[in-house]
């Protein structure tokens, strides 16, 4: 894993930004997560695309999740959010900003035909994520198959607490959602979680220094050939080899890429 530990969350957001730019230049199929860490990082990209005219229009896109229950017009939706937040801000037609569909009726065949669609566009190349206080990555809560596969989650009460904030009040928040499984997440080229401020130190730590395990599913980027941790210096506190992982990359020869 690479550990990239930067001062704060705007320097994490350039980071991750520069990163994403060259899958875009090459039309790359980018991975996109919801929730507040990677809006920074849309936001250099649209500035990029505004003031440099970095083109999406060869790029296809993939959401990690949806909530159950909501329509895809839902302002909370994550279909909805994304497109808000970033997609609607640079050159993608909606037609290729694809989710699961969590107001399908049968919701084990909208899983199944999501994994036909991101295997026909030739898999993720890039798949950003963040985590959640419990270590969950998508909606994979603690418990979950760490060789799953796109299907329905129960949310952890806590996740629903931390979404409340999207929402009126908690009792709004749909406590089931259907996620990419860890298997399909792990399928990805290239694997780039972020995570800022200390609530996050925690799941930062058992995800890196922790053993690998169900019970904290970020975990599971220990086993990917190609994946980036970029976390700011609260998020990275918990981390006890922190300033080696801080050396390391400074030091890194210039054949050496992982
Ligand atoms: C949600 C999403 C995750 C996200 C997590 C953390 O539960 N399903 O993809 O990583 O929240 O969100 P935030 O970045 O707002 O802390």
């Amino acid at each position: 894993m690479e550990i990239v530990i930067l001062d704060d969350s705007e320097k994490v957001a350039e980071r991750a930004a520069d990163i994403l730019e060259d899958y875009v230049r090459r039309g790359a199929t980018l991975g996109l997560a919801t929730g507040s860490t990677p809006l920074h990082t849309y936001q250099a990209l649209i500035r990029r695309h505004r003031e440099e005219g970095l083109s999406f229009a060869d790029c296809h896109t993939f959401l990690l999740d949806e909530y159950i229950g909501l329509s895809a017009q839902h302002e909370q939706s994550y279909r909805e959010t994304i497109r808000r937040e970033f997609t609607r801000h640079i050159d993608i037609p909606d037609t290729k900003v694809h989710g699961p569909d969590g107001s399908a009726e049968d919701l084990q065949a909208a899983a199944e035909m999501y994994e036909q669609q991101m295997a026909a566009a030739g898999g993720i190349d890039i798949q950003t994520l963040g985590v959640g206080r419990n270590g969950h990555i998508g909606f994979n809560e603690p418990g979950s198959s760490l060789v799953s596969r796109t299907r329905v989650k129960t949310l952890h009460p806590h996740t629903v607490q931390d979404n409340a904030r999207f929402f009126g009040s908690p009792q709004d928040v749909p406590i089931h959602a259907l996620t990419q499984g860890l298997g399909t997440i792990t399928e990805a080229g290239h694997l780039m979680l972020l995570a800022t401020g200390e609530t996050k130190a925690e799941a930062v730590a058992a995800m890196v220094e922790g053993p690998l395990a169900a019970v904290c599913p970020a975990s599971v980027l220990q086993c990917h050939p190609r994946a980036t941790i970029i976390c700011d210096e609260a998020a990275a506190a918990h981390l006890k080899y922190r300033d080696y992982y801080r050396a390391a990359l400074a030091t890194k020869p210039s054949w050496q890429h992982h």
